[in-house]
């Protein structure tokens, strides 16, 4: 099961156009280093002009919506990402979880649309620090990795052709420089290994999981060559070229 690593930034509510200059420097990081599959999730109102300002990156976004088009004021439909050249997107961040009460159900929902409209998608899991000192962890994002993720023969298509990643992000560790230990994302990773495995057979190979959460220059090579990491998935340290290079080159085999 080897995997090109996927390496994502996600800009969340940041970034202007006066950023368009980090993003070209992300892109020829990810140039340099065609063993590691790099792409960035910025803010809707960047996606195209980052779709037009590099070449060598994925670009796409943090959210959908699960209709195609229609009465949803501030909403924007995956079909509407695909037409502006968006790769991929990111779905049931818990940040959405929280701010926007989305469920399991909705985020499902929007997996399919996504799906439909013919981009790849990460699904985002973790658990509260609560959870995880209750001892639910492993149940938690168990039951998320089955509930959230796309069933069905379009999603078993689209597993098969690499299509899906899951990130498992320990809320507790997003944003707050607290990173898991590495041997509690390997017990996670394998947990969310059985039930993709569960969910879509062979197909799963083709998935990735993503760790996210505090990844930084210093935690990067530790957490990627864990076994079943199969990428990151990085917020505050996407946000310059400084800082998100060194997790490309963590990534890479560093023969290129
Ligand atoms: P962080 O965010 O790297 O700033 O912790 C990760 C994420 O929320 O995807």
């Amino acid at each position: 099961m080897t995997h090109r690593p996927f390496i994502v930034g996600n800009w969340k509510m940041n970034g202007t156009r006066a950023m368009l200059a980090e993003a070209r420097a992300i892109d020829r990081a990810a140039e340099r280093f065609p063993d590691v599959q790099v792409a960035l999730a910025p803010p809707f109102t960047l996606i195209n002009t980052l779709r037009e300002a590099v070449s060598a990156m994925n670009v796409g976004g943090q959210d959908c919506h699960a209709e195609v088009k229609g009465a949803h004021t501030g909403d924007v439909s995956a079909a509407m990402l695909a037409d502006i050249g968006a790769d991929f997107v990111i779905l049931g961040h818990s940040e959405r979880r929280r701010d926007h009460g989305e469920t399991d159900a909705a985020v499902r929902a929007k997996a399919d649309a996504a799906l439909a409209a013919g981009l790849a998608i990460i699904v985002c899991v973790g658990e509260t620090l609560e959870e995880r000192d209750a001892g639910k962890a492993e149940a938690v994002v168990s039951g998320q990795v089955s509930e959230s993720l796309p069933v069905g023969d379009e999603a078993l298509a689209a597993a098969a052709a690499g299509k899906i990643a899951v990130a498992y992000e320990p809320v507790w560790a997003i944003g707050t420089g607290r990173v898991a230990a590495v041997e509690d994302v390997i017990a996670m990773h394998a947990a969310v290994r059985a039930r993709l495995n569960a969910a879509y057979g062979e197909a799963a190979d083709k998935v990735r999981i993503l760790y996210g959460g505090s990844v930084n220059a210093g935690n990067a090579a530790d957490l990627l060559s864990a076994a079943d990491v199969g990428g990151a998935l990085v917020g505050g340290a996407s946000l310059t070229a400084e800082a998100f290079l060194p997790i490309i080159a963590a990534a890479g085999t560093g023969e290129v």
